[in-house]
């Protein structure tokens, strides 16, 4: 799929504070679900943004659970970024349009925006399961809930929508941001992600970063945890770990334990000592294919291993989870972790990054993502 460029041109020059507008989509004859709306509308579906309707919030803001005047539900994000890293609005609202026309069954579906003054919302449908981080990591009576099926499931989910982002779109996304609390589970616990495209609607993409990222840095990649360098890779390693933690029921740093922290260093380990099936989730007991499962995990660490040029593309890794590639032959290197924070140092000006394909959001990370104060979180 291409991405159209020149979608909003259908704005007049008024203001962008129009009721319930319509978007159409440009040149296909469909007319996309996606609206500019009223803050008026927003403030009345989430009851004025009440307190009881709060369903989370991360590092760019708060979530509202609302109710559309025609009974769709959403989920009302509003952006506490400062108005100066964001793009002006008709900038803002077409690069959200171009994002809304990004369809696939395991991304969640962008229903519009609201820019109000100063303020930014972003509406999406709302994911009745929460998120994996929410509704699977943390307790054994959670995980029970996650037969092997579903886990299985969710797995090949969440990499056809990394795949469809990587090798589908042109130009690709580079997701950044790849964890169990942006993968959203719907009524039926079909994964789907979120927040991808967020970085294009700071000014300067370069300086994306989730403010909580410091508390997430299992899931990046150690070359752009520690040099900045992003490409599809970094997304493959975030989901190999996302991949052993779904399999095992374990947690990516497991803050409580003083040696055997880090997950992707035990399944490492036990697959160096050829045990591989001691990393499955306990709470599954005997309710799992064995060959399946072992094949997952060796997947996982295929992804996470340290020379990135090594890790499978999304496309393959969807192969080789469906069985549709032969793994047998395939060697595994050593992972590759952030093993201390104190690594992590704050640099300046490195040199951007580019992948061998050119993209627009292949990119790079800023200065904010080094800062003291990201890391002190
Ligand atoms: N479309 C949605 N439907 C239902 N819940 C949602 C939706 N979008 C976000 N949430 C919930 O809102 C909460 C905050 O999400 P948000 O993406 O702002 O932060 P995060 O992903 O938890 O953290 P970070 O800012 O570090 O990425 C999460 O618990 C998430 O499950
Ligand atoms: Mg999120």
């Amino acid at each position: 799929m291409k991405i159209p460029c020149s979608l909003f041109t259908c704005f007049s020059a008024g203001s962008l504070k129009q009721e319930s507008k319509h978007v159409e989509e440009g040149g296909s004859g469909e007319e996309s679900r996606f609206r500019v709306f009223s803050h008026s509308e927003l403030k009345s579906a989430t009851r004025g943004f009440n307190s009881s309707e709060k369903v989370g919030e991360g590092g760019f803001g708060i979530v509202y659970k609302g109710r559309l005047r025609d009974g769709n539900i959403v989920a009302v994000k509003v952006l506490s970024i400062e108005l100066e890293s964001m793009r002006g609005e008709r900038e803002f609202v077409a690069e959200l349009a171009t994002l809304s026309q990004i369809n696939h069954q395991n991304l969640v579906p962008l229903r519009g925006c609201c820019v109000e003054a100063a303020h930014r919302y972003l509406v999406y449908d709302y994911m009745q399961n929460n998120n994996l981080h929410h509704t699977f990591l943390g307790g054994e009576e959670r995980r029970m809930r996650f037969r092997w099926e579903l886990r299985r499931d969710i797995s090949i989910g969440v990499a056809r929508g990394l795949a469809y982002l990587h090798d589908q779109l042109n130009p690709h996304i580079v997701h950044r941001d790849i964890k169990p609390s942006n993968i959203l589970l719907d009524q039926n616990f079909t994964p789907k992600l979120s927040d991808f495209g967020f970085a294009k609607l700071l000014r300067d993409e370069k300086s994306y970063v989730s403010t909580k990222v410091a508390g997430t840095l299992g899931y990046l990649a150690p070359e752009y945890a520690t040099s900045g360098q992003l490409t599809r890779k970094s997304d493959v390693y975030s989901f190999g770990v996302l991949l052993l933690e779904i399999v095992s029921g374990q947690v990516v740093v497991d803050a409580y334990e003083d040696t055997d922290r880090f997950l992707v260093e035990k399944v490492w380990a036990a697959y160096r000592s050829e045990n591989l099936i001691r990393m499955v989730d306990p709470v599954l007991k005997t309710a799992f294919e064995e060959e399946e499962a072992i094949r997952f995990l060796r997947v996982g660490l295929l992804c996470v291993q340290e020379t990135a040029r090594l890790r499978p593309r999304m496309t393959e890794a969807v192969e080789m989870l469906s069985n549709k590639i032969e793994m047998g032959g395939i060697e595994i290197s050593k992972p590759g972790f952030v093993a201390d924070l104190r690594n992590v140092k704050m640099r300046h000006q490195l040199p951007i990054i580019h992948e061998s394909t050119s993209s627009s959001s292949g990119a790079h990370y800023g200065n904010s993502f080094w800062s003291s104060a990201n890391l002190g979180r």
